[in-house]
């Protein structure tokens, strides 16, 4: 991983001197790092040794992938802040984030090329797509109460765990995996992914700014539809339909709603119930993974699905 971030650091240079510099208030903050190490540990856990030059690649390009897609999200979300840090386009305005966001998001292209694994270029530039697509039926479904989960589920199918799903694959396709052993990393991403934006959700009513690094309430604050209110919504039917309508369907919100709204949320066991659906999610990844040879990375990739939902 140290290698995998020194690449990300070489190759988010450019001689124009607002993208280093946007790119490093974003890179340098942190951020767990979660898509390329599924795709360093993926390459792994099928048993590749050495130094694994082209999944070192293509987890930096999937790093670079995330990168463009938080620039961009937390515009279209109106989020102010994003790891702890004043997000990006309050500092350089959306302008220059949305461009350096095409800027990281090409230079993933480049690296991935680099590896000559027309495979692995085709499975992320798949996933690209969907993520744009999650990420668009997202912004036609915000404030409908009437979200039916199934469409939910494939809205952060898409939006989120398709990254995950191509990182734990493509590294699998990089290091030379058997059909079986991808099938299995690419079902064990896709299932983390759902558990872990189940847990996201459900942080951003169930946890605080401090701890998130990310304002709680953005999602309540943009009416977005998620797991936890559609839960309260039905929970909470004949009694609250006016506020309900009133905060999401209507977007009329007063700075006491978000607290309101919080507390019918978790009063209704919404919250528990979505970590609840994460946990499920979390145990269908890792039987995903009973496929491959136990060693300490298959343990690892285990304890990281349970990690992602507590
Ligand atoms: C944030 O992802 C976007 C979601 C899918 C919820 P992470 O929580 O993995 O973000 P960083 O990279 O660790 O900051
Ligand atoms: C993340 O969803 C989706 C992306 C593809 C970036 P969210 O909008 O819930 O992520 P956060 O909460 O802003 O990190
Ligand atoms: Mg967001
Ligand atoms: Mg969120």
């Amino acid at each position: 991983m140290a290698a995998v971030d020194a690449l990300i650091i070489a190759r988010m240079q450019s001689d124009v001197p607002v993208i280093p510099l946007l790119a490093e208030h974003l890179v340098s903050a942190g951020g767990k790092r979660l898509r390329p190490l599924l795709t360093v540990a993926a390459a792994r856990a099928i048993g590749a040794t050495g130094e694994i030059e082209g999944p070192k690649k293509l987890a930096a390009s999937v790093e670079f992938i995330h990168t463009a897609t938080l620039l961009h999200d937390d515009i279209v979300d109106g989020s102010e802040m994003r790891r702890g840090k004043v997000a990006a386009h309050l500092i350089w305005g959306a302008a220059s984030s949305v461009l350096v966001g095409d800027f990281l998001f090409a230079r993933a292209f480049e690296l991935m090329v680099e590896t000559d694994s027309l495979r692995a270029l085709g499975i992320l530039a798949t996933a690209s797509s969907v993520i744009a697509e999650g990420e668009v039926l997202q912004l036609t479904r915000a404030h409908d109460l009437n979200l039916d989960q199934d469409t939910y589920l494939q809205i952060i199918r898409a939006k989120t765990a398709e990254l995950f799903a191509a990182a734990a694959e493509s590294g699998a396709v990089g290091a030379g995996a058997t059909e079986e052993q991808v099938k299995a990393l690419r079902d064990y991403g896709m299932a983390l992914g759902i558990a872990f934006q189940l847990a996201d959700d459900a942080l951003d009513y169930g946890s605080d700014t401090a701890t998130l690094g990310k304002n709680a309430g953005d999602d309540f604050n943009e009416g977005k539809a998620t797991l936890p209110l559609l839960l309260a919504v039905q929970r909470t039917k004949g009694k609250e339909d006016l506020f309900w309508d009133r905060v999401i369907t209507k977007g009329e919100r007063t700075p006491e709603d978000f607290a309101r709204a919080r507390e019918l949320i978790l009063g209704t066991g919404a919250v528990e119930a979505t970590l609840d659906a994460a946990g499920d999610y979390a145990d269908r990844a890792k039987a995903a993974l009973s496929v491959l040879a136990a060693s300490d990375w298959r343990s690892g990739l285990e304890g990281l699905a349970d990690l992602a939902v507590s």
